[in-house]
């Protein structure tokens, strides 16, 4: 399997909450960024070539920022430079705000077959909070279009935990766009990251952060209430119908290959995980004197590769299967980590049969100390 991750780093204006890689839209530096992605896909072209692409995902920063000639330019571009399969996924992630009946025309003439947009929430009064530039009457605008023009795949990106949001709101979310039918929901709980706006707010009292316990109540609701209306948890933050999971990014969970392309952009390609630079003048620069603009690049060990294999295999419900590692790495999963399986299966953590393991619901609650269980 091989994924294509495309990063456009242009927003229109910064959410209080995001730490994304994005800048504030700057149409020169638009039109510099895309001719730099140009040469970086050319850079790729050989050792990609005879590879055949099963999914791509264009994502951002707001990717749907681009105008109908750019977002040609950028599929015409991927199309001479490397082969995808008929049937590959497409993603691109949109934000209502700056989607036209006109971009969602060339996006589907282009091949995206998926859609991703962001919401995160019904009511107006939360996306103003935290600093979204659309109502939710332009964000179903928006998706009634894309549903007209012919798009069936289209995830709607939510958010839980914002500041002085209640449960009833959170509920109200979830049972609106249920009624929207969409064919996939990402529900994130807010991560307070350091260097945002948001964090700034809260450091000068401005709102409380949500209780652990109100989280976990908001968490599981979510899995309970759209487990009843058919969409299916199959990782942490993702609910699908059935045949509608995200194929690019159960890739990157199955620690499969893909290019990163793009600032910011990361990557594994033939064992070696890399980072893109971030700020786009270094980014360009490098292009343009014909090397590939990574910041950071690291060839992984064994051990690494297992370790990866476990965090990122066990954010899947599927969990993981045993015979992989025997397989990849000729790993005893059971024997070399009998401690921790005993100690994590006692605290109801884990659920294991002969071939394979994986969370359960209280694991997926607090995911990130099981996974350090398994870095040694
Ligand atoms: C890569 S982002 C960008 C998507 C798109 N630009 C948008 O905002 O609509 C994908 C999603 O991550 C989620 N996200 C971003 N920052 C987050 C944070 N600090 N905590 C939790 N979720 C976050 C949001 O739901 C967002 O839609
Ligand atoms: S539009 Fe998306 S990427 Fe841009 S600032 Fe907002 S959340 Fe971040």
């Amino acid at each position: 399997m091989l994924g294509l991750y495309i990063h456009i780093p242009f927003c229109v204006s910064k959410c209080k909450y995001c730490d994304f890689n994005s800048y504030k839209l700057d149409l020169d530096e638009k039109r510099k960024y895309l001719n730099a992605l140009q040469k970086e896909m050319e850079l790729y072209k050989e050792e990609i070539r005879g590879k055949y692409i099963d999914t791509i995902f264009i994502g951002g920063g707001t990717p749907s920022i681009l105008t109908q000639d750019e977002i040609k330019f950028l599929f015409d571009n991927i199309k001479n430079n490397f082969e995808i399969k008929k049937d590959a996924e497409i993603t691109i992630e949109c934000n209502p705000g700056t989607l036209t009946i006109n971009k969602l025309k060339v996006m589907k003439e282009c091949g995206v077959n998926r859609l991703s947009i962001g919401l995160q929430a019904v009511q107006n009064e939360h996306l103003e909070y935290i600093g979204r530039i659309h109502t939710y009457e332009e964000f179903e605008k928006n998706y009634i279009q894309a549903k007209e023009i012919g798009f069936e795949n289209i995830n709607i990106d939510l958010m839980y935990a914002l500041p002085n949001q209640k449960k009833e709101d959170w509920i109200e979310s979830l049972e609106k766009i249920v009624k929207l039918d969409p064919s996939h929901i990402s529900a994130y709980s807010l991560i307070l990251e350091e260097n945002t706006e948001l964090f700034n707010m809260y450091q000068r009292n401005e709102f409380k952060l949500l209780d652990e316990d109100t989280d976990i109540e908001m968490y599981e609701h979510t899995i309970n209430y759209l487990k009843s209306h058919g969409y299916n948890q199959y990782e942490i933050s993702n609910y699908a119908k059935l045949g509608f999971e995200c194929q690019h990014n159960i890739l990157y969970w199955k620690c499969e290959n893909y290019v990163g392309l793009g600032a910011s952009a990361s990557g594994y390609l033939n064992g070696t995980r890399y980072n893109n630079l971030c700020e786009l003048d270094k980014y360009e620069e490098i292009i343009h004197s014909g090397k590939k603009p990574i910041e950071w690049e690291e060839k992984l060990s064994i051990k690494d590769k297992i370790e990866e294999s476990i965090f990122l295999g066990l954010r899947m419900n599927e969990g993981i299967k045993f015979k992989d590692f025997q397989e990849k790495f000729n790993f005893d999963f059971e024997k070399e980590y009998k401690n921790e399986i005993n100690r994590l299966e006692k605290m109801k953590l884990i659920d294991i049969n002969k071939y394979r393991m994986k969370l359960t619901q209280k694991g997926r609650e607090i995911s990130n100390s099981v996974f350090v269980e398994f870095i040694k």
